[in-house]
């Protein structure tokens, strides 16, 4: 796949963008927060929101058991390794490592997508794996899974009015969304002796955008035009929404997946909560305007995901095996 390219952006800082309007009353009542999207999108890629109008005590939950969960043994922790599921659900250990080698990590995590029956055509869907004895902690998480994909489904009209789309462009293109909830957790790191030793080394996100929500500790950090990191300071109450590959394919290079990566040296643990925003598994992804790279093919959704999934993640040999899709 050649992705439309990236601009190389020249920022400092990453817009705050109020998006009450757009949340409670739609784009059509919200002009200006649509012109600061579009234009935080054009110029950052990244945008801290305010008034989004998820439920703090529903985020507050999940944090507390996200803490119990990574405070169980690693015995336990690993009974429910995401290296024995195919969908990638479950808990990925610190420095893990999939096909390749990018580096120690040192991030652990737990993820969750929605449950779908098993499907030969889709083969990211089936069922999650939960930690025994801690059904607080599925609550928790399922219960703020269905706010934050609320607020993930008040942005896509917010994007499409920004692209000048129709308002309900995206809506049937997510109505059977790929999206992955990931608890992460960061230990803290004194001195990083090598850029590959850190929280997550540099990436940009795969999926249509991602929805983060970063405890007080910081660490997350952006790249611009000039090869500077610069800092996403957190905002108590805000979330940042950060643009993926996909949406940079859409918008032809337009709107920016732009690279990031999580340092944390602030001598405590850190926990964030990307909800990662995909789109239907057989969407075929091309860009939507404009004429596209000419050495571009278009590709669906899921396989590509799954793709970047098994280079990342780790995977039980004999699963990785029947997980190669024919062909390949
Ligand atoms: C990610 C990511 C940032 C963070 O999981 O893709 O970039 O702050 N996370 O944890
Ligand atoms: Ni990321």
């Amino acid at each position: 796949m050649t992705m439309p390219p990236s601009r190389r952006l020249e920022f400092s800082e990453v817009p705050v963008v109020d998006i009450g309007p757009l949340v409670k009353g739609g784009p059509t009542h919200a002009r200006d927060t649509v012109a600061a999207l579009a234009k935080a999108c054009n110029e950052v890629g990244f945008i801290q929101v305010i008034n989004h109008g998820v439920p703090r005590d529903a985020l507050e939950r999940l944090i507390d058991e996200a803490a119990r969960f990574f405070a169980q043994p690693l015995e336990e922790r690993l009974k429910v390794a995401i290296e024995n599921s195919p969908q990638f659900r479950g808990y990925l250990p610190l420095k893990y490592k999939g096909e390749i080698d990018e580096g120690d990590n040192l991030q652990e995590a737990f993820i969750i997508f929605h449950e779908r029956p098993l499907s030969d055509t889709c083969p990211m869907y089936g069922p999650n794996q939960w930690p025994q004895g801690m059904p607080g902690f599925k609550r928790a998480m399922l219960d703020y899974f269905v706010v934050v994909e609320q607020l993930a489904r008040a942005m896509l009209p917010g994007f499409a009015a920004a692209l000048e789309l129709s308002h309900d462009f995206f809506a049937p293109l997510f109505n059977d969304s790929m999206m992955m909830l990931k608890l992460n957790h960061y230990p803290a790191q004194d001195a990083p002796e090598h850029v590959k030793e850190i929280g997550v080394v540099g990436h940009s996100d795969s999926g249509a955008f991602t929805i983060l929500w970063q405890d007080d500790v910081g660490g997350l950090e952006i790249l611009n035009k000039s090869g500077e990191w610069v800092v996403v300071p957190p905002i108590r109450g805000a979330y940042v929404i950060n643009l993926g590959n996909i949406m940079q394919i859409w918008t032809n290079g337009r709107f920016s997946s732009t690279p990031h990566r999580v340092i944390n040296r602030y001598g405590r643990d850190r926990y964030s909560i990307p909800l990662f925003v995909n789109p239907n598994y057989e969407t075929v992804v091309k860009p939507l305007f404009g004429d596209a790279p000419a050495d571009f093919t278009p590709f669906i959704s899921g396989d590509y995901q799954r793709s970047v999934y098994r280079r990342i993640y780790p995977q039980r040999p004999s699963l990785a095996l029947n997980a190669t899709p024919a062909g390949q």
